[in-house]
């Protein structure tokens, strides 16, 4: 009898993968293989989003950023995006609900300002009920890194900063309260950052997959946690 080998999966990462980020792309074309709305797609999305949090938390890691919403997708048509910040409701209340049990500490990266004050409440409340866990889970809402990168600038010069160094930066970015990313993960089948951690990405390695974001399982999780393990990071050095 002939044994196919198993090949080993990483059963938990370590320090070298502290961080993933996805982008979680693929949602409007998920929905129309099956000819549905558009929205269906966002709805079996935000499901997947619980699944893979749970998974890579199960996994061990420590902090994982997921890009949500865009400052360049309210250019979508009124409907779509109407559907999306109801959804994000929701996204806010299962974010809550995964609190306790999967440890989490909830941070939202973005410009918050835009929602309204209901929403708001919401974003604030969920972050201080989670502030004592330690899964650290970075919603990016509203979020555009050059908007990023120009809002940590008028920060430091309100504190009034005349010299820089790059951990002046870091440190007034949204993410201050965490290491940048060790893996970005993008869904679709597009090769680009659309405009994501552009400054915290400076050493991430990245992989790009078709998979839409509804479909990406354990299996896959798996595959590229095994593929990041497999890469030489190198900083520059040899
Ligand atoms: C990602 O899926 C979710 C958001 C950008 C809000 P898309 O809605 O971009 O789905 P595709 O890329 O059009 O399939
Ligand atoms: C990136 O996806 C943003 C999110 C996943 C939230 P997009 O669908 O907006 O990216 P582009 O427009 O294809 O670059
Ligand atoms: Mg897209």
């Amino acid at each position: 009898m002939f044994f196919k080998k198993k090949k080993q999966t990483v059963a938990t990462v370590d320090e070298r993968l502290k961080h993933i980020a996805f982008i979680m792309d693929g949602n409007g074309r998920w929905a129309k293989k099956r000819s549905m709305p558009r929205e269906f797609g966002h709805v079996n999305g935000a499901k997947n989003f619980k699944k893979v949090i749970r998974y890579c938390g199960d996994k061990g890691v420590k902090i994982i950023t997921v890009y949500a919403f865009s400052t360049e997708n309210w250019k979508r048509p009124k409907n779509e995006v109407d559907a999306i910040m109801k959804l994000l409701s929701d996204y806010i209340d299962d974010a809550v609900a995964m609190v306790d049990e999967n440890n989490i500490q909830l941070h939202f990266l973005g410009d918050m300002s835009i929602f309204p004050p209901e929403t708001r409440a919401k974003i604030a409340n969920a972050e201080e009920v989670s502030k004592d866990k330690t899964l650290i889970l970075n919603i990016a809402l509203n979020y555009g890194a050059r908007a990023e990168i120009a809002h940590a600038c008028e920060v430091l010069i309100n504190n009034g900063k005349t010299a820089v160094t790059e951990e002046d930066v870091s440190s007034a970015l949204y993410t201050a309260h965490c290491d940048d990313p060790d893996l970005i993960v993008r869904t679709g089948g597009d090769l680009r950052l659309s405009n994501f951690l552009l400054w915290q990405a400076a050493y991430a390695e990245f992989y790009f997959t078709d998979t839409l974001w509804p479909d990406l399982d354990e299996r896959e999780i798996d595959k590229i946690i095994d593929e990041f393990y497999s890469r030489k990071r190198r900083y520059g050095g040899l």
